[in-house]
């Protein structure tokens, strides 16, 4: 199913004071935003936005600090980012509704960009309040949704306001449904999915959920030695999900029952400690010695990985092959990202981890598209339906 959604340029925003829910929920470190991507992308709106002279009220939550004010979690850092790459004041209030926020909202000018303090820090955003909704919606005058990130949850400051303004999509939102949808509907085949990470508990649904929509799975990262526990083999001290064995091991059936290639890796990058001074070495992945800890795909296995991708017309790609943050384990998701950016296939990036990773190696543009969602994408890819989406579709 295609989806048609109310675009911005739907929307008269000239000089009105237009709600903006963005997803900023950005890794800070040492009070400072550690990656920008989520900011940048944003962008393209929020310049429309201020070259349709409105007046910009941003809204994001960022980590979980459920309905606390907690302060390490407030969005001045972002502000301070935003107005860097706006290269124009960005003022942070410092709630997110009542009558300081509306008193200042109200003065702004137009061209004007503010941005509100984590919505998180109210418990009516998550809990899908219709009173805080109420409360944000009275800001402004239109809305415009571009937290693709977040429009998996139903959450007031997205299904609850979008209900309540005329509202759109913003054209990051645009831009991630249009390009994942081509993912989702109409893939050419062979169709790849390259999965890795640390948690084998937060893949192994997507696994199965993508089982009937790929020809082959690639697993690597931490995951992997999960799966190759429950083929018997030693993995040493290797990350295992004890609690996904069952699942893991009904996987691997199912897939064969179903006809789809699974690969898992044959040798991996070792070491005694996941430490930035650990000296690695390459074992067979069947045969970790005890004491060991797997921490990349090895390079027979990367090769593998890289030739499939040559011959795949379209990768899904979610999860670090290896603890790609440690120079010496960096090596399996680098052979895989170089071999996706000289590939003829339409690939997709999901994840913050792995999308950083392919920046960092300087290919991110190489790429058919990076996603700014993690769990969002992974549930659109499933087929669910986005709740954020749905009051944004033309009817
Ligand atoms: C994300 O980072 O996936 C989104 O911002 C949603 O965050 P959440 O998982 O805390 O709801």
């Amino acid at each position: 199913m295609t989806e048609i959604l109310r675009g911005l340029r739907d929307l008269n925003v000239e000089r009105k004071r237009v709600l903006v829910r963005v997803d900023f929920n950005v890794p800070l470190q040492a009070g400072k935003v550690a990656n920008d991507k989520r900011i940048r992308e944003a962008l393209p709106t929020i310049n429309y936005l201020i070259e349709h002279r409105a007046k910009t009220i941003l809204t994001s939550h960022l980590g979980r600090p459920e309905g606390r004010v907690v302060e390490e979690l407030r969005l001045t850092p972002v502000a301070a980012r935003l107005s860097e790459l706006l290269a124009r004041p960005v003022r942070k209030l410092d709630d997110c509704i009542g009558p300081e926020v509306e008193q200042a909202v109200a003065r702004m000018s137009p061209g004007e960009v503010v941005l509100l303090e984590n919505l998180r820090f109210h418990e009516g955003e998550e809990a899908n309040d219709p009173e805080f909704a109420r409360a944000l919606a009275k800001l402004a005058e239109v809305y415009v949704d571009d937290a693709f990130g977040t429009a998996h949850r139903k959450h007031a400051s997205n299904y609850g306001v979008a209900r309540l303004l005329p509202s759109a999509a913003g054209l990051l939102m645009e831009q991630e449904i249009k390009n994942l949808s081509r993912l989702r509907d109409n893939p050419q085949r062979p169709f790849l999915a390259i999965v890795g990470g640390k948690k084998a508990e937060d893949k192994i649904g997507v696994l199965f959920d993508l089982l009937g929509k790929v020809d082959a799975f690639l697993i690597g990262g931490g995951v992997a030695f999960t799966f190759l526990k429950v083929q018997g083999h030693d993995v040493g001290r290797s990350i295992v999900d004890e609690s996904q064995l069952a699942e893991a091991k009904r996987f691997l059936d199912e897939a064969q029952r179903r006809g789809v290639t699974v690969v898992l890796p044959r040798d991996v990058r070792i070491a005694r400690e996941a430490s930035p001074q650990a000296e690695a070495a390459v074992a067979e992945a069947e045969r970790i010695p005890s004491g060991w800890i797997g921490l990349d795909i090895g390079p027979e296995t990367a090769a593998e990985f890289a030739r499939r991708v040559r011959e795949a017309r379209t990768v899904l790609w979610t999860g670090p092959l290896g603890a790609f943050e440690l120079p010496q384990f960096s090596g399996g998701t680098k052979a895989v990202a170089e071999a996706l950016a000289k590939a003829p296939a339409f690939s997709v990036i999901g994840g913050g981890e792995t999308a950083a990773a392919v920046e960092q190696l300087g290919l991110a543009k190489k790429m058919g598209f990076i996603s700014t969602g993690g769990g969002a994408m992974l549930h659109f890819l499933r087929g669910k339906e986005l709740p954020a989406v749905e009051p944004l579709r033309l009817q």
